[in-house]
């Protein structure tokens, strides 16, 4: 391993971060890609080259598929924990991604959508914790340029996610050479995001076995053979009750795509109250550790509601700017995806702003203030949107800085919560339960998609108006009692802050 403190080839920070920070900006690059056209490919009629389904099943795949992406990530921990390390994972996950982008890069419709959704879901949940826990190996315990290591690593995410949605529309269209007539043909995107992957690979296997070190090749836990043999067993038992499972619901006449994603919602919101229950009554944990994890539940319900909101930009706001914005900003024409960027490009801007702000600030307030005032700028993002409709109607199309004014109130709102919640996540975490609990803090946002897949089904012309101002209030409500409660929150924090 490179763990030598004079290696500062990349922005004063180790060589190998360069290539983590390729790899995530890549992987991100096509998976935001991917999701800022996909919505539309699923809804457009088959003669523009869509899937013809409805705008709200539309809109709830893509939740659920979200849900999914981050559940899967417990899979990710554990295979590079126990089984193949974190490099090998990495790679893995990556090709999965890859292959992902490919099906969808090729005209086979509905099947591919969903073989694409399994393999990007297993992609996503394997190179996502690899690559993140690769980071931390990079450096000394005692080594001060962690923190700005991993703020550099978030800059390389949002790098591939404020470009990707402007190239893969672009590429849509044939890169404004009208090669696809007027049409959109959405496999010629979705190829890019490919290509992006496949750059991201190729870099990352070239360069990675010379700037990464030998450590993350094998697990650091891996199992013994008693446990491989459980772990074979537990496997084939999943998979056979998966089987039967459709097959009931086969027979029953109740496989389809609307109680699939009722189920996986279900499961989805169980899963960490299972990991909940199992961290509060194991032996393992002390009692010390038992009432913080006491007080990670108010802040996960408040990560959840926040992650709800937040994701669905790429649903409900998307089909906004689709349906009801007037698409060209200062006489440049937009695309519905481009609105996309918004996310991360607020979140390039913002950051600084906040790192100083925290630097400087000094009795600030603790993170479970931090999370009320997210909740608060999330609720206005979306009372915000009621706005325009209530002004102008429902069949106006209003100005895009409607959606650029909630975006900017959303991502302040990120900055309260996604590197506060990451941080304190980590000071929370009982030692046995360390790499579980960072799955824990990725599960708050599949809470909160998996809910959205669900009330998206309210989510119409008529109720426009109701929906945004429910969600607002609801979200701005918890913002309020999370702040009325945070000094009892913080007790049971014992010392954290
Ligand atoms: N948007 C970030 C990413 O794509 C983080 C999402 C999260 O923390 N839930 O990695
Ligand atoms: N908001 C998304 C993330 O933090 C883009 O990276």
């Amino acid at each position: 391993m490179k763990k030598v403190d004079n290696d500062k080839a990349f922005f004063g920070q180790p060589r190998g971060l360069s290539i983590l920070f390729s790899t995530v900006m890549w992987e991100r690059f096509s998976y935001y890609g991917m999701r800022a056209i996909l919505l539309f490919y699923m809804y457009y009629a088959v003669e523009q080259g869509g899937l013809g389904m409805s705008q709200t099943l539309a809109a709830s795949i893509m939740s659920i598929y979200g849900a999914l992406v981050y559940i899967s990530t417990i899979l990710g921990g554990w295979l590079a924990d126990r089984v193949w390390g974190a490099r090998k994972t990495t790679f893995i996950g990556g090709l999965l991604i890859m292959l992902g982008h490919i099906c969808l890069s090729l005209p086979f419709g509905k099947p591919a959508l969903y073989l694409s959704i399994v393999f990007i879901v297993l992609g996503s949940g394997l190179l996502n914790p690899s690559a993140s826990s690769m980071v931390g190996d990079l450096y000394d315990k005692n080594d001060n340029r962690r923190d700005a290591g991993f703020s550099l690593f978030v800059f390389g995410i949002n790098v591939g996610a404020v470009l990707a949605p402007v190239l893969v529309p672009w590429a849509s269209t044939g890169f404004g050479l009208h090669l696809f007539g007027n049409q959109m043909n959405f496999h010629a995107g979705f190829s890019l995001a490919a290509i992006g992957m496949f750059i991201g690979l190729i870099h990352y296997s070239f360069a990675g076995h010379q700037y990464l070190g030998d450590e993350s090749l094998k697990p650091n836990d891996p199992l013994n053979e008693a446990e491989k043999k459980q772990a074979v067993v537990r496997f084939v038992v999943g998979i056979i009750a998966l089987i039967i499972v459709m097959v009931i619901m086969q027979l029953t006449h109740t496989l389809n795509i609307e109680n699939v994603i009722n189920v996986i919602t279900v499961v989805a919101i169980i899963m960490p109250i299972v990991y909940f229950v199992m961290m509060l009554t194991s032996d393992k944990v002390t009692k010390v550790e038992k009432s913080r994890v006491w007080a990670y539940i108010p802040l996960f319900i408040a990560a959840a509601i926040f992650w709800g909101i937040e994701e669905s930009g790429s649903t409900i706001l998307a089909l906004f700017a689709a349906n009801q914005t007037r698409l060209s900003i200062a006489g440049f024409p937009l695309q519905a995806a481009n609105f996309q960027l918004l996310n991360p490009l607020f979140i390039m801007l913002l950051t600084p702003v906040f790192v100083a702000l925290w630097s400087k600030w000094k009795n600030q307030p603790t993170s479970p203030s931090k999370f009320a005032w997210a909740l608060v700028f999330a609720g206005l993002s979306y009372a915000w949107m009621a706005i325009p409709v209530q002004l102008f109607g429902i069949s106006a199309k209003v100005s895009p800085w409607w959606l650029v004014g909630s975006w900017f109130l959303v991502e302040i709102g990120e900055m309260l919560n996604s590197p506060i919640g990451l941080s304190v996540t980590t000071k929370l975490a009982p030692a046995a339960f360390k790499s579980q609990m960072m799955s824990l803090w990725y599960m708050a946002d599949s809470v909160g998609q998996a809910v959205t897949a669900q009330t998206v089904k309210l989510y119409k012309p008529t109720t426009e108006v109701n929906y945004f101002l429910a969600v607002g209030v609801v979200s701005i409500l918890f913002g309020v009692i999370l702040f009325f409660l945070s000094k009892r929150i913080h007790g049971l924090m014992q010392g954290i802050n």
